[in-house]
């Protein structure tokens, strides 16, 4: 078994002269430089920090032997000589370490550097950003129509009372429209006063019609509005029907417009939604509410009007109801009838989406099913 020499005393070693003292230090630095070969870029940190310690440490390292064992001892005319050689091999350790240690950090920083380097040729992160549902697409684009024509838009409450969504406009008590069975009358709602002060019920509002009396209540004329807005009716639900659809109201009231304005705003709507050659027909129809009524028809958007199988070979579509406002109606609002005249009227935008876009079920509108939607981005 080999004792490590730096444990005894040059003395005990045998090594009286300076020759052998040369010959111990230089077994040392061989000793050193063949372990510090072993060390390299991308070995154990750990490892290095232990191995420097071995050698350099303040206590009972090689060096630290060296001097306490070699030099301390040392008899006089020895003495410089052991020194000299401790310095030298001192000075070797340290400079070779640090050269070494420089090396280990240069290639750990190098390997980091290609671990952390950005490669351009890699996909993006894409973060989906959404659309908008294509009913609030057909809101914003025959919002758009009739802003451009002078309108402004309004909203009003879904839960009404009877006396707006039916009375005011002329509906009266025992009119069919006002069956419980086409509409959602609300349990238990709080008995709050109509006009007359008799306790009524709520419902949700059948058309977006009830506006037009609570626009006119609140301003004197001139009004032109439109109102986008949710109504709800007790329909069964299919293909073309559900318990809610989405209406544009609109109303335009002032002491000089006649059937040829309201005409001739329906025909501007027509071709600005449907495109420059639709076709406008006015067809006799009944609303309480205006005077005469009418169906507005177009002309078939897929046919052109040569009749299809989409408009049943007429060569038509119906769009929306309209109408000149009914007299009877200004004496709710407190509007003087023999000076005012206008025109009104309410489409539904979830009929319109589908006869534009070519959609035959009206429930995928609301099914929320992304491979439907992404076909309107
Ligand atoms: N409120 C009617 C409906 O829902 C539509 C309409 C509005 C007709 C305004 C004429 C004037 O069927």
């Amino acid at each position: 078994m080999t004792t490590d020499p730096t444990t005894q005393t040059l003395a005990e070693l045998g090594d009286t002269t300076a020759e052998k003292v040369a010959a111990r230090f230089a077994e040392v630095r061989a000793r050193f430089d063949q372990q510090v070969a072993v060390h390299s870029a991308g070995r154990d940190a750990e490892e290095w920090r232990v191995f420097v310690v071995a050698w350099t440490g303040r206590k009972s390292s090689v060096l630290v032997h060296v001097g306490d064992n070699w030099l301390k001892p040392a008899p006089k005319e020895l003495k410089p000589i052991v020194g000299q050689e401790l310095n030298k091999l001192k000075a070797h350790v340290e400079a070779t370490l640090e050269e070494k240690r420089k090396e280990i950090e240069a290639a750990a920083e190098q390997a980091a550097a290609a671990r952390d380097q950005i490669d351009l040729s890699l996909p993006g992160v894409e973060r989906a950003i959404g659309t908008r549902h294509l009913i609030r697409q057909t809101f914003d684009e025959l919002l758009r129509i009739f802003l451009s024509i002078g309108f402004s838009v309004v909203e009003g409450p879904e839960i009404e009372t009877p006396y707006y969504n039916f009375e005011a406009l002329n509906i009266p008590e025992h009119h069919p429209a006002r069956d419980n069975m086409d509409t959602f009358y609300i349990e238990g709602s709080s008995a709050a006063a109509d006009k007359r002060g008799t306790a009524v019920k709520h419902l949700l509002r059948t058309h977006t019609s009830p506006m037009q009396i609570r626009t006119m209540e609140k301003q004197a004329p001139p009004v032109r509005i439109v109102v986008p807005g949710k109504v709800y009716r007790r329909d069964n639900p299919d293909s073309t029907h559900g318990f809610m659809f989405h209406q544009i109201e609109g109303l335009a009231v002032d002491t000089d417009i006649t059937f040829c304005d309201f005409k001739g705003t329906v025909e501007y709507f027509v071709r600005e939604f449907l495109g420059p050659k639709a076709k406008t027909r006015l067809r006799p129809s009944y609303f309480p509410f205006t005077e005469p009524s009418a169906e507005v028809d177009a002309t078939c958007h897929v046919c052109g009007g040569t009749g299809c199988r989409v408009c049943k070979f007429s060569g038509w579509i119906e769009l929306f109801g309209a109408g000149m406002v009914n007299p009877a109606v200004y004496a709710f609002v407190g509007y003087d009838a023999a000076k005012l005249s206008g025109f009104a009227f309410g489409m539904g935008v979830d009929r319109l989406a589908m006869m534009k876009y070519g959609i035959t079920e009206l429930p995928l509108l609301f099914q929320n099913d992304v491979r439907f939607l992404r076909q309107f981005p």
